[in-house]
């Protein structure tokens, strides 16, 4: 799947690429696989994440010959509070990269409702609309270990509910995500991280020091980690 051999995590995996320029086409190729695999006997659902790094890879998921979009069901891990055509919004992201490219039905795709005037409430509805299993979860890695916006220390991290409303420590600070909760029962996650400023986070996130309070990201070592090798490369302890 790179040019980097498969290397274990506790209970996960990770692969390494070395050359930035594939970088998101290696990791769509492996989503793609997995998506593809899950739809050729049943429907799949995925939830997304925003940020910077999984754009090309949603753009590069997009051009994939073997998927077909009426038998997925997109979710969001998590999503910023502000307009569904704010900059900022990760439903627009997966829009722009993903969505406006593919045959899906509107009805496929599950936006998170931040738009709702009651948010505790429209979160809580939220979380009847996932599956008691959603079957890949892409996540990213924050410089401050967070994924979704389970940030360092948040209330989140010990919520009952499956869909939190939070405040994050950056902006945009007004947030809702899934909750541990939801990441445990996953079949499968899938993190991606690439850059230097990874480094740091990635190398909390594999040591025993840190726990998940310090370290959200500590929740999915057990997943299948995408690296960029300049995000490896650092590390005191390679994986
Ligand atoms: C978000 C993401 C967030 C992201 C990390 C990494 O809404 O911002 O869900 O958890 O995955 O912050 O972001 P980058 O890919 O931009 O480094």
């Amino acid at each position: 799947m790179t040019n980097n051999s498969e290397r274990r995590l506790p209970g996960g995996g990770y692969h390494i690429v070395a050359d930035p320029a594939v970088f998101a086409a290696t990791a769509a190729a492996f989503i793609g696989r997995k998506i593809a695999t899950l739809i050729e006997h049943r429907d799949a659902s995925i939830a997304l994440s925003g940020g910077t790094t999984p754009g090309p890879v949603y753009a590069a998921l997009a051009a994939d010959p073997d998927l077909d979009w009426n038998k997925i069901d997109v979710y969001f891990a998590d999503e910023r509070i502000v307009p569904y055509d704010d900059p900022a919004s990760n439903y627009r992201l997966v829009r722009e990269t993903l969505l406006d490219s593919v045959q899906i039905p509107e009805g496929r795709v599950h936006p998170m409702p931040v738009e709702a005037l009651e948010l505790e409430t429209a979160a809580e509805a939220y979380a009847e609309t996932l599956p008691d299993r959603l079957d890949i979860i892409v996540l990213g890695l924050g410089t401050d270990g967070h994924t979704a916006s389970l940030f360092p220390h948040s209330s989140a991290l010990k919520s009952e509910q499956r869909v939190a409303v939070v405040e994050a420590p950056i902006e945009p600070r007004r947030r809702m995500t899934i909750t541990p909760s939801v990441i445990a029962a996953a079949h499968l996650i899938v993190v991606l991280a690439q850059g230097a400023s990874k480094t740091a986070a990635l190398e909390q996130c594999l040591s025993d020091v840190r726990g998940v309070e310090d370290c959200p990201a500590r929740l999915v070592r057990g997943g299948i980690w995408i690296l960029g090798r300049d995000t490896v490369e650092g590390l005191a302890v390679r994986p």
